[in-house]
């Protein structure tokens, strides 16, 4: 029987854990740091995810078979290095390899050389020529600062005085780090994410799912870390779908192996389905948050299996998915993506008849307070969407706490 480490402390880690549980293999889950709905199916382990050696020493101290990597953060500290180089096995991708996701330039001059399809594109480390550049160009510009930024690197400046404030930030103030922005066409159309677990050129597809960033219904308000997310999505064909895959996941799969830089853990791409075909927004390194509590209920495989596969280089048996379809509604904290508190109750867990991911809780006697921004996610599945939604709601319902709020039109391009 297997031991393993799960790396991170949200609804994704909740979802990877809540997969690992189901695993015959698997009798002894630790996660870090973890959170309080996590602690009630793994041991919750008091390391920072970016605590490389303590997590090493860790592993290594309670004979942890497979470590599994959630955060990008933790895996640009260079973890999955650093447990190789102590012969420990860990799904996740090298320092090197995250570049996909961590630079903006890098992910837009792979695919420009392997003939990805993407926003064409042009990047700047000059204040002057970027600004030069952007005002000759029609509006809305998408300027991407070239490197993590927690998800604020991206600004469409809707006219030049947007853009001159944007590119100052990134460019002159240095506020990122830094300094260099690719400015890319701006494009239309649906959002999808679809994630795969990848080992060099071997690419095991999930199913797409999408994500819903704005807080508000109607997809009004600031952008969030993402307020729900559902899979069987009604505007992908199968030819589609085929295609993403074909000219897009398995493309930048075999583009990283000839670069020497193979991929070993999920990539995920950030897709658009533009009047002019499907075309890649962004590559992450990782699984989304909160597009992976969707998918991996649908998940019949053995997880283990696969985590084990592809962290040590050797071909799985395509992973099986269920029928039918998820949906799921995060219940974030009210001021959310702002200024919030915590530490209200919640009650009526218990009644929940859906699978709930804890995103920012804390446990204090057995009762559960808000702990965080987005709190909790929700998960339903259904025969279709209606089906989903449906059941989603009524539970939702049940759960009652004085500071939280979430959107009620999850899937609504479905329902339009
Ligand atoms: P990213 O961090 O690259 O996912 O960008 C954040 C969001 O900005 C995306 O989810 C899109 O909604 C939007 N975005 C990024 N690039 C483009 C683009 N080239 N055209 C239109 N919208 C974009
Ligand atoms: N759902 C967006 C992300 O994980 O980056």
């Amino acid at each position: 029987m297997k031991t393993v480490l799960v790396v991170g402390s949200g609804g994704r880690e909740h979802a990877i854990v809540d997969a690992l549980s189901r695993s015959p293999q698997v009798s002894r889950i630790y996660c870090a740091p973890g959170n309080a709905g996590i602690g009630e199916q793994a041991i919750n382990v008091p390391l920072k995810d970016t605590d490389v050696e303590g997590l090493k020493a860790f592993a290594l101290e309670n004979k942890v078979d497979l470590t599994v990597v959630g955060p990008e953060a933790s895996l640009a500290t260079g973890i999955v290095d650093a447990f190789r180089a102590a012969g420990l096995a860990i799904f996740g991708h090298t320092r090197a390899a995250t570049a996909i996701e961590s630079s903006k330039e890098f992910a837009k001059e792979l695919m420009a050389r392997y003939g990805i399809p993407t926003a064409a594109y042009r990047s700047f480390s000059d204040f002057e020529e970027a600004l030069a550049y952007v005002s000759a160009r029609p509006f809305p510009a998408v300027l991407k600062y070239d490197g993590l930024a927690a998800g604020k690197g991206v600004v469409i400046a809707q006219d030049v005085d947007e853009a001159r404030k944007a590119l100052a930030d990134m460019l002159l103030d240095k506020t990122f780090g830094q300094g260099k922005v690719v400015v890319e066409d701006f494009l239309t159309g649906p959002e999808f994410s679809f994630l795969c677990f990848v080992d060099g050129s071997r690419v095991y597809p999930m199913p797409l799912s999408q994500d819903h960033k704005r807080a508000f219904d109607g997809d009004k308000g600031p952008n969030t870390g993402g307020m729900g997310a559902y899979t069987g999505l009604p505007f992908l064909t199968e030819e589609d779908r085929r295609f993403a895959y074909e000219q897009i996941l398995c493309k930048a799969a075999e583009a990283m192996v000839a670069e020497g830089l193979p991929l070993s853990g999920v990539l995920y791409g950030g897709l658009m389905k533009t009047p002019q075909g499907i075309k890649v927004i962004e590559f992450n390194a990782r699984f989304g948050d909160p597009e992976t509590e969707v998918v991996l209920p649908l998940l019949k495989s053995d997880i283990y299996e696969i985590f084990e596969g592809v962290a040590l280089g050797r071909p799985v048996s395509q992973p099986e998915w269920a029928d039918g379809v998820t949906l799921g509604v995060v219940l974030a904290s009210k001021g959310y993506p702002g200024h919030y508190e915590k530490g209200y109750e919640i009650r009526g867990l218990e009644q929940v008849e859906a699978q709930v991911y804890h995103m920012g809780t804390a446990c204090r006697n057995g009762e559960f307070f808000t702990n965080g921004g987005r709190v909790l996610m929700v998960v339903s599945g259904g025969s279709d969407l209606a089906d989903a939604r449906r059941k989603v709601y009524s539970e939702v319902a049940k759960i009652q706490c004085d500071n939280l709020f979430y959107r009620n039109d999850i899937a609504h391009i479905a329902f339009e």
